[in-house]
């Protein structure tokens, strides 16, 4: 056993082995044991360790002359010594089955129902009406920002999310209103970095005036329960609920200078 272990190709393979248990189940079932939170490793990742702890394999079994002689040993046997005739015809079979089978289970057609495409931020269009009147959407700011007092258009703000908002987007801004469970697609999270951080304070008017049924072709099968509050809310009631938002959560809108394109 001893002399089996100590033979370099046996480490190779052992320390693969186990990097590979690893990788794809230690760190993903450990560290909860210890109380610490963890997820499993992507594919991708996955496969850059196992590429990095190869690298350092070879390193380890090339590093003397001796060892590396050693480690080859096996592998020139299999794939020259007459005796091992065997052993290489099963190689050359099994591995470009190996080969195909994967190919094949990447290739082969699903018959799973295709994912549901909606597009959670779709490109707005460039002008809207807004009761009558015609916005331009790219290059709007937020009027409120240059005039009066802040704190005022945050209250007001307030006022406009508590009487309209808080049943669907919830009273903490997470989505988890009353009837949020309700609705499906569920209610913005305006906690989460990725609704209101990523958008421009005229890309979140839009949604707010339009709401789910003023979205756009990608924003299909336009389930969205989002109702479109032109009616019921006033333009400057629509930006100071916006201000609110911003403020409550801590997040800064997106500018024109960042978004690109001037999409959105
Ligand atoms: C009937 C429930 C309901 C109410 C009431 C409601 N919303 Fe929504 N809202 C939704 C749903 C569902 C979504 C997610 C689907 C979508 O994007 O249209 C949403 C999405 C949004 C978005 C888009 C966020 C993003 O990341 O694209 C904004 C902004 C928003 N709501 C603001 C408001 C504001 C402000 C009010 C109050 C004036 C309000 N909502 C009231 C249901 C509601």
């Amino acid at each position: 056993m001893k002399s089996r272990l100590s033979h370099p190709f046996v480490q190779a393979l052992l320390i693969l082995a186990v990097a590979y248990l690893l990788f794809r189940f230690g760190i993903a079932y450990i560290p909860p044991l210890l109380g610490v939170k963890s997820a499993p490793v992507p594919h991708t990742v996955l496969l850059q360790y196992m590429l990095t702890v190869a690298v350092g394999v070879l390193l380890y079994v090339s590093a003397t002359e001796d060892r590396w002689r050693a480690f080859k040993a096996p592998i020139q046997r299999v794939l020259v010594d007459p005796s091992q005739r065997l052993y290489r015809l099963a190689l050359l079979v099994t591995v470009p089955l190996l080969a195909g089978f994967i190919t094949y289970r990447q290739v082969r057609p699903s018959v799973e129902a295709p994912p549901n495409l909606r597009s959670i931020h779709p490109a707005p269009p460039s002008t809207i009406t807004f009761r009558g009147k015609t916005m331009t959407l790219a290059g709007l700011e937020n009027p409120l920002r240059k005039e009066g007092n802040l704190r005022d258009h945050v209250e007001e703000g307030r006022r406009v999310y508590y009487q309209n908002c808080v049943a669907c987007h919830g009273d903490q801004l997470n989505g988890k209103g009353h009837f949020a469970h309700g609705f499906n697609p569920p209610p913005a999270d305006f906690t989460d970095n990725g609704t209101i951080p990523q958008l421009t304070e005229s890309f979140v008017f839009w949604r707010i005036a339009k709401g789910g049924r003023g979205l756009p072709k990608e924003g299909t099968p336009w389930n969205s329960a989002m109702p479109a509050w032109e009616d019921f809310l006033t333009e400057r009631e629509i930006w100071a609920v916006i201000i609110f938002l911003y403020d409550q959560t801590g997040w800064t809108p997106r500018t024109w200078d960042t978004a690109e394109g001037g999409a959105r």
